[in-house]
């Protein structure tokens, strides 16, 4: 199909876990990306429907439910709802924003499966699979850890060792324990229904490796071929599990779908219910566009199974096999599907160097951004459009952050809009001024039209960054044009040149009130307000008068604000600290010494006193003096706690002492004896104390 074919477009963005919070590396990986294009075709008045949603099932989820003792439907409903709400304050423009729980989705994926099995297109297998005997359940390969075989990591996945980064089997794995009861599994005898990926080879390198060698990017295609030249194996779509899609087979009780069969056909379920929905009057999250006006409840059909459909999956880079080889071959076999023209796969935003991971603390959260910079979503999305990992790995810095929106956004497109809004309303009573066009003017005017080509190529090509790049060009030319101009000064000599040269900003303005709009649909809307002017459309933009003469402007406001280097120290701070204590959340707790036997414990003679005196020790940072009342008599204690407590917090305070430690030398004081503390996993000292005074000499037993 050649783009003079395409009818509409179906445009998906993965459907992210709904496991835990979403960090803007997912922003920049798939859901910006994807935004831009959706808004983009809509501004040319394509027929758009932008499907994305919640993804809940696998083992991800009631891993979570583990992790924050609750169930796994609590945990869908938390993240589904979180994430919902923060993709729609990023703007996000989604016209369905699903759920893989929902009934329809069950009932779409089940079809799909039965469609497959119908045809006889799945093949049933009986293997041995690792089986918890006390918990009576089969082991996804995330439930079994062991040691991996390659680097001998005692914590090695069934799936994949994270430490040397090998892929494993759960077979693979030494010593392999079940995760739910610590015990060590059983192999035991279970069928499933697997799909031959190696019988489409042939299907797949004709239809990648020939007819998308050119339009699809590098780095997916690459992937693509080494999967396929490494040779295709047959894949399960089913599992032992029960949190899922249940398996729509006779004799398949206690088998859900796999979670990668399901997630997928999710983009079909939410197109589905946005018919739905839609024909019935109703509609979640839905941005208004014409074509959806007199819907029926089948048109779904039309964006999944229509050769004229153009499907484009955006996605993670971690996601590129499911949506290149696995989904589309089950699209493929079905039938019934299109399979997708694009999947414009990006690369992994680091962050202040570090690669991003929520389970390490090192991101930036979606909630966490909103929350700390409200109403700055536009911001958000120009600093990760700018840096977007298109071609390799790119890096978010707090500090870049900080640059693009106090020198590209405020001192800009901001500067620039505000000047020659300020101006306008200076000497023309807030209207478009009369203009009488110089050569020189023309050549700024001509920067519109070219300006527009470049971004719509870019779009097109899936260069997201140029295009962000050709678009914020536009207003540094108007911004410079003012610059030189210089029309404040004029307007004491010229104010009929001044005239010209606020009307030809105001052009440029109003332009970049529609070429924004993908990336900036904030700032488009509100400088749309300031210069007083309906919604435009793509094909309205390149005009050199699109506002006329005599035009009444709105009301001038700033579109962007500086953001102070405070602030960006501050969430520099917060990152350090989040990382901190996710570490510490993450060390374990040290492992039980080895048994002693009674008479051990009561060799040691253990009594409560109270510190009567405490001073420090001159020239030692962590030592203190303490004189102690034992109740049997009254003892020097050297302590190393003076970076724990100052004297004065100490004097009166009851202890726990051990009384019979043999008197030792330090620092030429001889210390009598050991005063007990608590200390916590990041190493913090707390006095062990009775919960009600004692008489001193109370023995601890
Ligand atoms: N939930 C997956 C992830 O976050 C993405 C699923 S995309 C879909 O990596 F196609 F399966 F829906
Ligand atoms: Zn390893």
């Amino acid at each position: 199909m050649n783009t003079s074919q395409v009818k509409r477009y179906t445009i998906t963005a993965a459907l992210p876990y709904a496991n835990g919070s979403k960090h803007i590396g997912h922003l920049a990986g798939a859901y910006i990306p994807a935004d831009v294009y959706a808004r983009y075709l809509r501004l040319n008045g394509k027929d758009v429907v932008f499907v994305c949603g919640s993804d809940e099932h696998g083992t991800a989820i009631p891993n979570q439910a583990i992790k924050e003792n609750t169930t796994p439907q609590a945990i869908i409903d938390k993240y589904h709802t979180q994430i919902r709400d923060c993709f729609a304050q990023l703007g996000l423009s989604f016209d369905i924003y699903h759920r893989t729980s929902e009934p329809i989705h069950h009932q779409t994926s089940q079809e799909f499966f039965l469609n497959l099995f119908n045809k006889g297109l799945l093949e049933e297998e009986v293997s041995d699979q690792y089986y918890d005997e006390e918990a009576k359940a089969f082991l996804a390969d995330r439930f079994i850890i062991g040691t991996c075989p390659k680097c001998a990591n005692p914590k090695a996945y069934g799936d994949q060792c994270e430490n040397c980064g090998t892929s494993l089997s759960p077979k693979d794995l030494i010593n392999p324990k079940s995760t739910l009861s610590g015990n060590a599994p059983v192999l035991k005898s279970t069928n499933h229904w697997y799909l031959p990926l190696q019988n489409y080879e042939p299907w797949l390198r004709e239809w990648i490796l020939e007819s998308h060698k050119n339009d699809w990017k590098i780095n997916v295609y690459g992937q693509c071929k080494s999967w396929i030249d490494a040779g295709l194996q047959s894949r399960a779509m089913t599992r032992d599990l029960d949190w899922g899609i249940k398996v729509p087979l006779a004799g398949a009780e206690g088998k859900v779908l796999y979670v990668w069969f399901d997630a997928p056909i999710g983009y079909i379920s939410a197109t589905r219910a946005l018919f739905s929905e839609l024909s019935q009057g109703q509609r979640k999250f839905a941005t208004p566009q014409s074509s959806f006006e007199g819907a029926k409840e089948e048109d779904w059909m039309k964006y999944w199974q229509d050769d004229e459909t153009k499907l484009v999956h955006f996605i993670g880079k971690d996601n590129i096999v499911f949506h290149c080889i696995i989904f589309p071959i089950m699209l493929h076999a079905s039938q019934q599907f299109i399979v997708p023209q694009n999947v414009p796969a990006n690369e992994f935003m680091n962050l202040e160097g570090d690669k991003m991971s929520t389970s390490r603390g090192w991101s930036i959260e979606m909630h966490e951004y909103l929350a700390g910079f409200p109403g700055k979503a536009d911001v958000l999305r120009y600093a990760l459009l700018a840096n977007l990992p298109e071609t390799k790995d790119s890096e978010f810095t707090w500090k870049d952050f900080q640059a693009k929106n106090n020198n590209e956004l405020v001192a800009i497109f901001g500067n620039f809009i505000n000047r020659a809004l300020v101006l306008t309303q200076k000497y023309f009573e807030n209207r478009v001024p009369k203009r009488v066009l110089l050569p020189e003017d023309e050549v700024v005017l001509s920067a519109i039209e070219a300006s527009k080509k470049a971004i719509s190529d870019s779009i097109e090509a899936y260069r997201f960054r140029e295009a962000t790049a050709s678009m914020i060009n536009l207003a540094r030319v108007g911004n410079k044009y003012l610059a030189e101009t210089e029309p404040w000064k004029l307007a004491k000599t010229n104010l009929e040149r001044v005239g010209t040269i606020l009307n030809i900003a105001l052009q440029i303005g109003a332009n970049l009130s529609v070429l924004c709009e993908p990336f900036l649909p904030y700032t488009a809307k509100k400088l749309r307000e300031m210069l007083s002017i309906q919604d435009l459309k793509w094909v309205d933009a390149g005009a050199v008068e699109l506002i006329q003469e005599g035009h009444l402007l709105g009301e001038s406001a700033l579109l962007f604000e500086k953001i102070e280097d405070s602030v960006i120290e501050n969430q520099i701070q917060k990152l350090m600290e989040k990382k901190k204590s996710m570490e510490l959340e993450n060390t374990p707790i040290e492992p039980s010494k080895p048994a002693i036997s009674f008479d051990d414990f009561s060799t040691m003679d253990i009594r409560i006193g109270t510190i009567i005196e405490a001073e420090s020790v001159t020239k030692s940072k962590k030592l203190l003096k303490l004189l102690v009342d034992t109740g049997i008599d009254k003892r020097t204690v050297m302590s190393g706690i003076a970076e724990h407590f100052k004297p004065t917090d100490l004097i009166n305070q009851q202890v726990t002492i051990l009384v019979n430690l043999a008197p030792r030398k330090i620092m030429g004081i001889e210390s009598q004896g050991m005063i007990l503390m608590a200390s916590s996993k990041e190493g913090k000292l707390r006095l062990l104390k009775p919960h009600e005074i004692v008489e001193n000499g109370s023995k601890v037993s």
